[in-house]
């Protein structure tokens, strides 16, 4: 299971731990002649290593060693390698504990998966790891021309902004400013108790092009989804109206159209997987984080239980750091399902995109061979547990048959289609 990798377009594949030596990214076929670092990717790795007064005290200074695809600024369409190194690491902190599952931490579960795990810092399943997602999406974001995301908090714990309105020019992007200093006053609170808050982001983005996602096993929708799930501490995400979607009649649920235009957008930009040119619009549940230092029932590799208290460096309320990365993760979905309607509709206008959509194209026939030929598979064993002949030339005839008809509704030569279906008949013969 390739379950390091972001998209398949790109090939964005992450690696690296929090303690290990580096965390890196490759990508396999970036687009070529792209500026890299862009102006803007030094902002967003300033913000998801966020240094304030409920973050982490880690001080990571981030900086980009570019190992391979870029020459003189611009992506070369080479595989693009970039690590960056961890040098504020302080694997000591986590000595006493090394032998203890810390609850809420992956470690439990990944140590029952694997028998063993990187208790430094949670490993990979360390946040740490998101800073790569942040250094792809600068590749993405590219795809993206003028789609603009915004992203709020509206709760943290137990406090809910009134809206979600403009992000608050304040790091937890809070909206209101009349009720920020008792947001502070929250965490300020919590912080002294030595436990953690958790909330809810609000994510918008405008001008999003319709028919994005494919139905039905890779709706826009489930691929979202599936992208903020990969990111620690997302515990849910409801799209559109969200919670009140299952409170409401149909009649008060359905978009109805207006002067040819869509009147509302109860359901968040996309219905059936596919976008419809509304805007964008989901919630995302986050859990706080596990690294609290009020004591806890843990338990030890043998099986004695342990009670813990977490010291260490950690995030009071992680939220502002998750926002690039949630913005991160928004962009290369994006840019992964822009990309493939480019491809599969053959929008795009240079040679190499041409060709690329056509190479895609011939990929899926070649596919669709195959799972015909598995189909025919079938076929054969049924008709052998029931005794009927393999040979059915009447039904080849009517495959020919068809596909001339509808060869010809499309203005494509019969003779031709028809040739490729006899050898399509034959790939089929030969399982
Ligand atoms: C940007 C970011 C920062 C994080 N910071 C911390 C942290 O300081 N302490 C902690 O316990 N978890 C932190 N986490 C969460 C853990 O990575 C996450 O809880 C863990 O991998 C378990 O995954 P799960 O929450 O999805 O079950 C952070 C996650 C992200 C994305």
């Amino acid at each position: 299971m390739r379950s390091n990798r972001l998209s398949e377009l790109f090939g964005i594949t992450t690696f690296g731990e929090s303690h290990g030596p580096a965390i890196g990214l490759l990508i396999d076929s970036p687009p070529p002649n792209l500026d890299f670092p862009s102006a803007e990717l030094c902002a967003a790795l300033q913000q998801r290593s966020h240094k304030g007064d409920f973050s982490t005290s880690r001080h990571e200074t981030d900086r980009l060693e570019i190992l391979s695809g870029v020459f003189e600024g611009k992506t070369t369409g080479m595989p693009l390698c970039v690590i960056v190194r961890n040098c504020d690491a302080k694997s000591a902190d986590y000595e006493a504990l090394k032998d203890v599952f810390r609850p809420g931490h992956a470690d439990y579960s990944w140590f029952q998966k694997y028998q063993i795990f990187d208790y430094r810092g949670g490993g990979r399943a360390s946040g740490r790891e998101s800073l790569a997602r942040v250094i792809a999406a600068d590749l993405a974001k590219n795809l993206l021309k003028d789609i603009k995301i915004e992203i709020t908090s509206t709760q943290i714990g137990e406090l809910k902004a009134g809206s979600s309105s403009a992000a608050g020019d304040n790091p937890f992007h809070w909206p209101e400013p009349d009720t920020y200093p008792e947001l502070i006053k929250y965490l300020d609170e919590i912080k002294s108790l030595g436990d953690s808050l958790g909330g809810i982001l609000h994510v918008s983005a405008s001008n999003i092009p319709s028919g994005l996602g494919d139905p039905i096993y890779e709706k826009l929708s489930a691929n979202i989804a599936k992208a903020m799930f990969s990111i620690g501490t997302v515990r849910g995400i409801l799209f559109g109206d969200g919670l009140d979607l299952a409170r409401r009649p149909g009649s008060q649920c359905n978009d109805q159209f207006a002067q040819g235009l869509l009147a509302s957008n109860h359901h968040g930009g996309i219905v059936g997987g596919v976008s419809n040119g509304q805007d964008l619009v989901f919630e995302l549940v986050i859990r706080p984080i596990s690294s609290i230092s009020i004591p806890q029932e843990a338990l030890d590799k043998a099986g004695k239980p342990r009670r813990i208290s977490i010291q260490g460096r950690h995030d009071v309320c992680h939220l502002p750091r998750l926002i690039p990365v949630v913005e991160a993760m928004l962009q290369i979905c994006l840019a992964d399902a822009i990309q493939y309607q480019r491809l599969i509709s053959g929008q795009s206008a240079d040679l190499p995109s041409f060709r690329e959509s056509l190479d895609k194209i011939d990929e899926e026939l070649i596919t669709l061979l195959w799972r015909r030929r598995a189909i025919v598979q079938k076929v054969k064993q049924y008709k052998q547990q029931n005794d009927l002949s393999p040979q059915d030339p009447a039904r080849e005839r009517e495959i020919l048959r068809k596909a001339a008809k509808l060869a010809e509704g499309i203005d494509l030569p019969p003779e031709l289609v028809q040739d490729l279906i006899k050898i399509n008949l034959r790939i089929s013969d030969t399982c």
